[in-house]
This record gives structure tokens, sequence and C-alpha cells, in this order.
């Protein structure tokens, strides 16, 4: 369908040949020996086997999906959008906050009962709750019916893996503490044909305290930007007219590179490339975000009017503690600035409540901001201790009721505000991008404007990927009804 690699082993169909030392070529290798032992498995199965790989977490995760689904398709497995029904289930975790992991948990319970049925079936794990030892202990100990799980920084073997556990009929274990590696080239299969993800960095450096991503996914590493550049290059040419540029932390691109290039100077050499119609990236750590950043994406036609700034909290004392690097001041400053530049910008958040020794006053501080800057929309989530992280073991653990009251409160004035926020755009005529048919009436079509809001509109699937002037008619809090002008 949406591959977007033209990569191709070259190799004489001879099984003798030696294992290739190289990467992408050992991967291209193994794709077709799991090829070879997945014709066996189907003419025993006497159907084609299929196989789900259902994602948790964020869009880097998502990313990583499409790398595993490219790689399977490559091998000749048929993708199963219901995983009740898929030969080859894999779980792509994540391990943010812990009821992420639980969820997990419970399902791979099901999962095990729907293996007992299913003699062709095969259970993957992998993602960033992998790569936490104690979680592995738990899966050998009560889970041993899952026969592949592998970590984050060696993804890119999956082939590799998958024929190690084909031929050798056991539980294959394989996780990476670290890596300094980035594979390029390798098969992916994409979720939407116009519009992609693309890695620019993998990793994070900043060890905010209550967070476990840079232990799971290691030290932060920039792609080359020839290599980007060149995926985005494919990507137009095979009919994306979007990216999503993704890192933790993209305003830090380009510091490790052998010849440094800033993330403004990334975005220029993008934004050249014909074609491409739209460009958005996330997340931008407020402490990194330049005044060049913001020029450049002031003077940018491709560059979307959206920046996601996580805040975390309103209160500085708070955010030394969670080791953010930036003040209430500093932040709402450069809050100014963004507006100043560009004052038709959407500003979405991410905020914390309840991290260890939160006061009512440091609350208060999180309400100021929210009130200040009045974001688009925001994400909230309720401190969840992260073991191995400095904040786990903090004194002043805020008690689970005040939080859940902090937690409603918040809630309530992020909605009234994006709510207004949203209704300020109704009448306005804006182009959208058609993502796909309304998942209720399929008369209608969803799309996306540059700010990021979804606009509904009576439409069929011939739009889908294309462009279209709309207008925002009806403000339904967070989305919109419209009509094509
Ligand atoms: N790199 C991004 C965030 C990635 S994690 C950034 O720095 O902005 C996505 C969000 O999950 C974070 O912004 C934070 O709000 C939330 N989060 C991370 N760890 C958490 C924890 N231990 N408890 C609750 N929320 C957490
Ligand atoms: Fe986590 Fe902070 Fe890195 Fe974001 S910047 S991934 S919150 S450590
Ligand atoms: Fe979760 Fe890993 Fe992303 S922990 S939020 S999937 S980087």
């Amino acid at each position: 369908m949406n591959s977007d690699n033209k990569f191709v082993y070259d190799r004489t169909n001879d099984i003798s040949d030696p294992v290739p030392a190289s990467e992408p070529e050992r991967q291209y290798y193994f794709m077709e020996r799991a090829a070879e032992n997945l014709a066996k498995l189907t003419e025993e199965a006497g159907r084609p086997l299929t196989f789900c790989v259902t994602t948790f977490g964020c869009q880097m995760n998502a990313r990583d999906s499409e790398k595993l689904a490219g790689i399977l398709e490559r091998v000749g497995y048929r993708e199963e959008p219901e995983e009740e029904k898929a030969d080859f289930v894999i779980y792509n975790t994540c391990t943010v906050r812990e009821n992420a992991n639980q969820r997990v948990y419970g399902r791979l319970g099901q999962l095990g009962r729907m293996k007992k049925r299913n003699p062709h079936m095969m259970i993957a794990l992998c993602g960033c709750m992998m790569q936490e030892p104690e979680v592995v202990e738990k899966l050998k100990k009560s889970y041993p019916f899952v026969d592949l799980i592998f970590g984050t920084h060696n993804i890119y073997k999956f082939a590799e893996l998958l024929v190690t556990r084909m031929e050798s009929g056991r539980t294959v274990i394989d996780i990476w503490k670290d890596t300094d590696k980035i594979v390029e080239d390798l098969p992916v299969e994409r979720k939407y044909p116009f519009k992609s993800g693309v890695n620019i960095m993998f990793g994070c450096n900043n060890f905010c305290s209550y967070c476990i991503v840079p232990y799971v996914r290691g030290r932060e590493r920039s792609r080359d930007p020839k290599a980007i550049i060149r995926e985005i290059e494919r990507l137009t040419a095979d009919g994306v007219v979007e990216v999503m540029l993704l890192g933790q932390n993209v305003n830090s691109y380009g510091k490790t590179l052998e010849h440094p290039m800033t993330f403004a100077q990334l975005l220029q050499e993008i934004e050249k490339i014909d074609g491409l119609e739209r460009i958005r990236f996330m997340t931008s750590h407020p402490k990194d975000l330049s005044d060049e950043l913001i020029r450049v994406m002031a003077e940018s036609k491709k560059i979307c009017r959206h920046l996601h700034l996580p805040v975390q909290s309103g209160s500085t004392r708070i955010l030394e503690k969670m080791n953010r690097r930036y003040t209430k001041e500093g932040y709402l400053d450069l809050v100014r600035r963004i507006k100043n530049a560009m004052p038709d910008i959407s500003l979405t958040t991410d905020i914390i409540v309840g991290f260890p020794g939160e006061t009512e006053e440091d609350f208060q501080e999180t309400l100021d901001v929210v009130r200040t800057v009045r974001y688009d929309s925001a994400f909230t989530f309720i401190y969840s201790k992260r073991t191995g992280t400095p904040a786990a073991v903090m004194e002043d653990q805020v008690p689970e009721e005040t939080v859940k009251d902090r937690f409603g409160r918040l809630l309530k004035e992020v909605q009234d505000i994006s709510a207004e926020v949203c209704a300020g755009h109704q009448g306005t005529v804006q182009t959208v991008l058609v993502e796909s048919l309304n998942d209720h009436d399929s008369s209608l079509v969803t799309g996306r404007l540059s700010n990021n809001l979804l606009v509904h509109f009576p439409g069929d699937a011939s739009l889908i990927g294309k462009f279209s002037e709309v207008r925002l008619d009806e403000c339904r809090g967070f989305y919109f009804l419209g009509s094509r002008v």
C-alpha cells in the first residue's frame, strides 16, 4: 500500500549466502528468510496468516509501529485490523504512566486465552515498557506464552528476531540498555497515504524528574539531515502532503551532529521540498525554543500555525523540582513573543497535577498560566510515580483526594477556555486537509485546520487527502461543523 521504501536487498536467492554484517542489508536478508519460514507456516495453516500491531503511547510509538508493519508486510503477513482475528499480535507498549502498564497486562491475559485456541498464533511485545527489567521478569513468570520480547533500541532488528523465534521455536527476549546507532532505510507501512510522521531524533537528555522516557528511550541522537530530507522527498513522491516531525525535544535537534545545525535550519531545508504542503512538529521544550525558530515559523508558508508547548506546572518552585529549567515568568514571556510574531497561532500544552510537594498555591499558579495563555487545548495528567525517577522518592507525595479535586478544577478551566478560544474562529473560512470519512455519519468528512482543529463537513471519500476551503459554521466545543465554499 503506502510503502515508503524502495531499498531492495540484492541476494541471488541462495540461502547458503553468508549473513550480511552491515545494516540495513542484514535485516533485508532476514526478511527474506522470514518469508521462507512464513511460506511453510501458511501452507500448514491452509490460509494466509495475518498480523495486527496495537500501539500504546505517543506518536513516536505510532511511527515505530508503522516500521514493524512495514517489515511484516514485506515478510508476507497480511494486515488484520481486528486484534481478535490476527495470527500474530504485537503490542508496542508505553510506560509513561502506570495505568498504561496495567492496560497491557489486562489485555495480555485475554491474548493468552486466544492463543490456546489458535495453534498458529504468536504474540510479540516491544516498546518502552520492555526497557524496564521488572516488567520483563514479570512477563517471564506470569505470561510465559509470549513468543517475542524486544525493546526500543533494537526495533530495527525485528526481522532477525522473528527468524530466531520461527527457527528455534523458543521464546526470544532481546533488550538493549542503550544504543548510539540509527539504522536507516527499512520498510515502512504508513497508516495514512497523505500524511506521515518522520523521526528527526530519538531519545531524550532532559531527565525531567517525574519522567521515565530518558531511561527507556536512551540518550538523545539526531538523525542526519540528509537522511531526513531523503525520507521526506520519498514520502512526497508517494503522495504525502503533510509531515509531523517527531522528537521528545525537537528544539534541541542537531546539537550532537558531526556538523551541528539548528532545528530552525532543518525546517528551512524541509520547507524547500516540492509537493510538501504542511509541516508540523512535536514536542517543543520551552527551555530550548529559540527566537530563530519563532522567526522561521512566522515567515514560513508551510509550517502549521500550531505549537505544542508543554508547561507541566505554572509554579516556578515546582518547575524547579521537576527539573524543567524555566520559570513561570520565562514561559509566559516566551508565549508573549510567540503570539506577537504569530497572532493566529494555536497553543496547546501538557499539565501534570499532583507532583510531589504541590500545594494549593502552586496549583493556583498553574490555573493562572492556563487563564493567561488561553490554550486551544491541554492534556491534563495526574502525576504517576515512576520507579527509578528522582520524583518517585521525593517526600510529600500529594494525597489522592487532593489531586483528584485539583484535577477536576483544572479540567473544567481548560475545557471552558478552549471552548471559548475555539468559538473565536466561528464564521472564518480556512484551508482544511481532509483526513477521513466521519466516524458517525458517512455523509460527512473530517478535516484538520492548520491550527490542528478538526472540522466535519458534507463530502465524500474522493476528498480524502485533498485540501478544501471550508467555512466554520458552528463551534461544538472542540471541533466545528462546516461547509465547503
Ligand atoms: N517530551 C515531551 C513529553 C513526553 S511525555 C515534553 O517534554 O514535553 C508526554 C507527557 O506525559 C508529558 O508532557 C507529561 O505531561 C506527561 N508525563 C510524563 N511523565 C509523567 C508522569 N510520571 N506522571 C504524569 N504525567 C507524566
Ligand atoms: Fe520526559 Fe522531560 Fe524528556 Fe519530555 S523532555 S521526554 S518530559 S524527560
Ligand atoms: Fe510512552 Fe515511550 Fe512515548 S513511554 S509516551 S511510548 S516514548
